[in-house]
């Protein structure tokens, strides 16, 4: 028998699977992991650990016998709990059965577009955008179709005729991040109607990627502070899937744990997604998740507080370089930032990580648009942030 070499294995893989570029963040990640003294800003988390009490009520209930097969939509404890966490901050009524729990943000997007888009057909979504996104559409066979933000004086907006123009007889939803991971915008109420109304012109679903609504440093949107929804001016029946995660708000991305909410009609569809994906979301983690939910508030009202102060270390130092461009922007946890002549982000990263041992995310990775940018995640502790500020303005200040 021939030995089959690396090459022969891969070539008989699926040409969507081999084509696919890596993400330029573990691009990143892989270069400068475990490197002593780097300041870690290349992923959308901050330095705190999970809360003890959550950790406690998810250990307890692996003690306690939770480690079976379980719900394959998720606790129904659990889904109560979501359905009335959304009832404090968007308007309702929620039902319980609106609600899926996934293997954290990600499989609700896998769940998602698997529910959505087939092979040869297309989902809008305005670039830069997480990876994340386009990349599993891709492997799927599904067309990203791009709408470039644009970007002028130093502030980022959407061409909505553009989007619009990008709608055609192939696509079969409109995919919005807001507020956006990597830019930090924030779709405005009217964006969101405009939107919504070419959705329903057009027949087709709205993906809805509400990760970080609830870090946002805008104006108050009904007396709450988050970002504006698609709850906020849809009709719970309509098109809409909507994209979240424990990960963000609880300090819990290792846990992998998050939901999904569509209408109640697509529950036995869901559910099988769910069933040949995962077959579930280990019980003893839900128990956790359930904690979060009932008693971790004053953590994400703490976490929200400690992103705004580092928003504004951030912009204090970056807006005193005359080569770097940014927007304050309104949302999320990160700041994306151009470099005046960069032509290369990813090599500019690795070099960041090998001279200033600081880890940053390449702009290039995030789609048309992104490249000349950098990504920071701003979510530290102040001491490792101010440091981290101090040895990257002096590397930007002779780039
Ligand atoms: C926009 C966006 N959506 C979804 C996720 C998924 O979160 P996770 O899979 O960590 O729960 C992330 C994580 O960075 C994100 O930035």
């Amino acid at each position: 028998m021939t030995t089959l070499t690396p090459d022969m294995l891969v070539s008989g893989i699926r040409q969507s699977q081999r084509d696919e570029p890596d993400s330029g963040i573990l691009s990143a990640v892989n270069h400068g992991f475990g490197r002593k003294g780097l300041i870690p800003l290349w992923t959308g988390e901050g330095p705190l650990q999970t809360p003890e009490f959550i950790c406690q009520a998810a250990s307890k209930a692996m003690f306690d016998g939770e480690t079976f097969y379980t719900w394959q939509r998720g606790l129904p404890q659990l889904r109560a709990a979501l359905a009335a966490y959304h009832e404090k901050f968007w308007p309702g009524p929620f039902s319980a059965e609106r609600f899926f729990v996934t293997g954290g943000g990600m499989q609700a997007i896998q769940v998602a577009l698997q529910l959505l888009a087939d092979k040869g057909e297309e989902i809008v979504i305005p670039s830069p955008a997480w990876p994340n996104f386009p990349g599993p559409m891709r492997m799927m066979g599904v067309k990203p179709a791009f709408v470039p933000m644009l970007y002028n004086d130093r502030k980022w907006s959407l061409d909505l005729d553009r989007m619009r123009d990008s709608i055609g007889p192939k696509t079969r939803a409109i995919c919005l991040i807001s507020p956006s991971n990597p830019i930090g915008w924030v779709a405005s109420r009217e964006d969101l109607i405009a939107i919504r109304d070419m959705a329903r012109e057009a027949g087709v679903w709205i993906l809805a990627d509400e990760v970080y609504s609830r870090f946002y440093y805008g104006p108050d949107t009904a007396g709450v502070a988050r970002s504006p929804s698609f709850m906020d001016v849809c009709d719970p029946d309509e098109r809409v899937i909507y994209i979240n995660t424990f990960s963000k708000n609880w300090a819990m991305t290792g846990w992998r744990i998050g939901w999904l909410q569509a209408p109640e009609a697509l529950g036995p569809a869901i559910e099988r997604i769910i069933q040949y994906n995962t077959s579930g979301t280990a019980a003893f983690m839900q128990k956790g998740a359930l904690a979060a939910l009932e008693n971790g508030e004053d953590f994400v009202e703490m976490q929200i507080e400690m992103a705004r102060a580092c928003r504004a270390k951030v912009a204090g130092a970056l807006g005193q370089l005359n080569n770097v461009s940014f927007e304050n922007a309104q949302g999320a946890f990160y700041s994306f930032f151009r470099i005046d002549g960069l032509i290369d982000s990813l090599g500019a990263t690795l070099r960041i990580i090998d001279e200033a041992n600081v880890g940053l995310a390449p702009g290039g990775t995030f789609g048309p648009g992104g490249e000349g940018f950098l990504r920071m995640c701003y979510l530290r502790d102040p001491d490792s942030l101010d440091e981290a500020l101090v040895r990257l303005t002096a590397w930007l200040r002779q780039a």
